[in-house]
């Protein structure tokens, strides 16, 4: 029996990769490697010491994603694929529509044909939207503020639904807050293209001198020093977040949305003096004006991961940071062999 990974090649996907084997069950991985690079695999199948099996299909494709339900004993699915670039979905609306829902309908019609009932969606905190009402609690009203954000949103709502109308379904909805680090072998990690959007590759780019310093966005927010605040959460507590889910996900029906974070927030200048403190380093940084579409404070309420799934984050701020640097000097080209 295996876990179907969608996007199991990408970031989170590959660390998920990794500790669903660590917890004795078996895999198969789906990846068109849009936003992810077949070298994942190969650094995957190095940290576990084995091959993985893994097919270069598009999840929007149900004749190949067919092939794989068929060649495999699917008994869950998670599903990380997806477009995921806030700014580029303001300027490509439709592409992130199209591809971000069609991929979960793929996905839906074949697990009905197959007979697999669980699904994991891998949702994200930008549901939230701008709330000011932090910690946020999974059952704040959610709106979005961008087309990335209401794809997360309607993919909810379309696997809610779903699941009502088909009650052998059990769907469990991930938020997660902001993930950082690395798997501690440097073998993996965040491999943004181009110039980063999200902080801590750009800080990891600064310190290997790559990008000359850190502009941060804005230091004039109603937060203690000003900078903006997230709660950021290890990538391999994440990863295992996801383990419990999937258990979670085999005695249980219906749906249910759960925060992914260490409910405790950082700033910008929080997370830039770990980075210093961790790794013996000075981070050169400015203060910029506010990026459009920031808020200023999101940190999740995580009783409800806990309750259900036994699960709590457990890596520190400075874990993160060594473990994300361990990354970058390891590749300073991320996959570009
Ligand atoms: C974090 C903080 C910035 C870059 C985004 C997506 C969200 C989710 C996680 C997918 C903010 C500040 C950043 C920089 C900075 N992705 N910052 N200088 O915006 O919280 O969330 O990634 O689900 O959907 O919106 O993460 O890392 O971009 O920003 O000062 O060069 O760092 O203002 O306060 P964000 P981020």
């Amino acid at each position: 029996m295996s876990v179907l990974l969608t996007g199991g090649a990408g970031y989170i996907g590959s660390h998920t990769c990794i500790e669903i084997l660590n917890a004795g069950m078996d895999v198969v991985v789906v990846d068109n490697y849009a936003n992810s690079s077949p070298i994942a695999m190969k650094r995957v199948e190095e940290i576990v010491g084995h091959e993985v099996k893994h097919y270069a299909v598009d999840c929007c494709d149900e004749a190949a994603l067919r092939k794989v339900f068929e060649e495999n004993k699917i008994d869950s699915v998670v599903h990380f694929a997806g477009y995921k670039a806030v700014g580029e979905s303001v300027r490509k609306p439709l592409m992130y529509y199209k591809n971000n829902l069609d991929s979960t309908f793929t996905l839906l019609s074949l697990m009905k044909e197959f007979g697999v009932t669980d699904f994991i969606f891998s949702s994200s905190a930008t549901v939230y939207g701008l709330s000011e009402a932090v910690p946020y609690k999974e059952d704040l009203p959610t709106g979005c503020i961008n087309p990335y954000g209401w794809t997360k949103f309607m993919n909810e709502q379309i696997l809610r639904d779903y699941a009502f109308a088909n009650p052998e379904m059990s769907v469990v909805l991930l938020r997660y807050f902001n993930p950082i680090g690395a798997h501690e072998s440097g073998l993996i990690g965040d491999d943004p293209e181009g110039i980063p959007n999200n902080l801590m590759p750009y800080v990891c780019q600064v310190a290997s001198g790559k990008l000359e310093k850190l502009h941060v966005f804005g230091n004039d927010y109603p937060t203690p020093d000003g900078t903006g605040v997230r709660d950021y959460l290890h990538v391999v507590d994440l990863a295992q977040g996801h383990v419990a889910a999937i258990k979670y996900a085999k005695d249980h029906k219906g749906t249910e949305a759960i925060n992914l974070g260490t409910g405790i927030g950082y700033s910008v200048l929080d997370l830039v003096h770990a980075f210093e403190e961790a790794n013996d380093l000075t981070l050169p940084y400015v203060i910029d004006p506010r990026r459009p579409g920031d808020g200023a404070t999101s940190y999740a309420d995580s009783t409800k991961a806990k309750e259900l799934l036994g699960w709590t984050a457990k890596k520190t701020l400075v874990d993160m940071c060594r473990d994300a640097w361990n990354w970058q000097k390891k590749n300073p080209r991320g996959y570009e062999e």
